[in-house]
């Protein structure tokens, strides 16, 4: 192992099962190189104010199965949004200063975030101020470009897909249409694929538009077919036509601009309640942070892992600027300018087409 002898680790914005086997294999592959690791508490947070501290085997034992991540994590985002028409870009504040000071006072040769776009946005402009930062990507949902999957997305699959197991049951007991609105923020990954798993008849996703007529339409085609219940899959972002492409949300924004998505589940059914046409009465299923939560799947696991070795690996190469990434089988450096550019990732267009073989929207 070559350049990085001192190692900095946080882990920043939302959570999901699956982070702290990441943080074990950085702390067991950091070792094997007798390099140190420090772990810096609650994301950024913990660089800005030095909270953090030396981590060990015994600091990261028995945490594989563990949800969450043991350094706890924040949206503290040292860098403020400024937008100029339509340009938008992000200026240092003092925190990017105690920071470096940070830095320089624990001697770091490199640091390595956990995170989504957000985390990793933040990664990436520090290197402009002479910081190495690596990152790995991590969000449930699954919308960093250059890598396949991210970690954590996995795990909220198995939540979404027994959650429509369980609501299956009660919609043909009942006769009922069940809308289950699952996380994503502007991406539609998680509907998408856990839609498809889990059987839902319609998966409404933020990437198109959609209009009630058309979800009507689906479900009185079921209803023709003597489908006496139906399930509809829809993304907390998703755009009605009927709000001109506008997204339900509850108002709040948090450090990296973001509104609080929400409530599309509801708006929906309120929309269906006003077509009797449709005979059966709409129940609403908001899973939430149930898919930040539980225990990583062995997939989650076996990626984080070799995120964590990778990244530790891709440091003592002297790599900066860079994430790890799963493409086909083999993880790779990949530049954090462009992984960024290309953020939120499209759909996969052959999952679209499958979705849309068997009639799905
Ligand atoms: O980015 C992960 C995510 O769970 C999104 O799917 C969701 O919109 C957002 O975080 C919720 O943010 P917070 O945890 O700050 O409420």
């Amino acid at each position: 192992m070559g350049t990085a002898k001192t190692i900095g680790l946080l882990t920043g914005g939302g959570d999901s099962p699956g982070i702290n086997a990441a943080l074990r294999a950085i702390v067991h592959r950091a070792l094997t190189e007798s390099a140190e690791v420090v772990g810096f508490y609650d994301g950024w947070r913990g660089l800005v104010e030095d909270e953090g501290r030396n981590l060990g085997p015994s600091d990261v034992s028995g945490i594989l199965h563990v949800g969450g991540t043991m350094l706890g994590t924040s949206r503290t985002n040292p860098f403020r949004k400024v937008t100029e028409g339509e340009e938008v870009r992000w200026e240092p504040t003092d925190m990017v200063e105690s920071i470096k000071e940070t830095w320089h006072r624990r001697g770091l040769d490199s640091l390595i975030a956990i995170g989504g776009d957000d985390t990793l946005g933040v990664a990436h402009r520090l290197t402009r101020y002479g910081l190495s930062t690596l990152g790995i990507p991590q969000t449930i949902d699954n919308d960093i470009a250059g890598t396949d999957y991210s970690i954590g997305f996995h795990s909220a699959l198995v939540t979404v897909t027994d959650a429509l197991d369980k609501l299956h049951t009660t919609a043909h007991a009942h006769h009922r249409l069940l809308i289950l609105e699952v996380m994503g923020r502007d991406s539609g990954w998680i509907a998408l694929l856990g839609g498809l798993a889990g059987g839902a008849d319609v998966l409404l996703v933020p990437e198109n538009s959609f209009s009630v007529d058309s979800v009507e339409q689906k479900i009185k085609h079921r209803l023709q077919q003597g489908k006496r219940f139906s399930i509809v899959v829809i993304a907390e972002g998703a755009k009605p036509q009927e709000l001109q492409g506008r997204q339900v949300s509850r108002g709040e924004v948090d450090a990296f601009g973001h509104v609080q998505l929400g409530g599309i589940g509801y708006w929906l059914a309120d929309q269906l309640k006003q077509r009797e046409t449709l005979e059966m009465t709409p129940r609403v299923t908001v899973l939430a942070y149930l898919q930040r939560g539980g225990v990583a799947t062995p997939f989650d696991r076996l990626l984080a892992t070799r995120f964590g070795v990778a990244a530790v690996e891709f440091a003592s190469e002297g790599m900066t600027d860079v994430m790890t990434g799963l493409q086909g089988t083999q993880v790779v450096p990949v530049p954090l300018a462009s992984a960024l550019a290309g953020t939120p990732k499209p759909l996969d267009p052959e999952l679209l087409r499958v979705a849309r073989s068997i009639g799905l929207s």
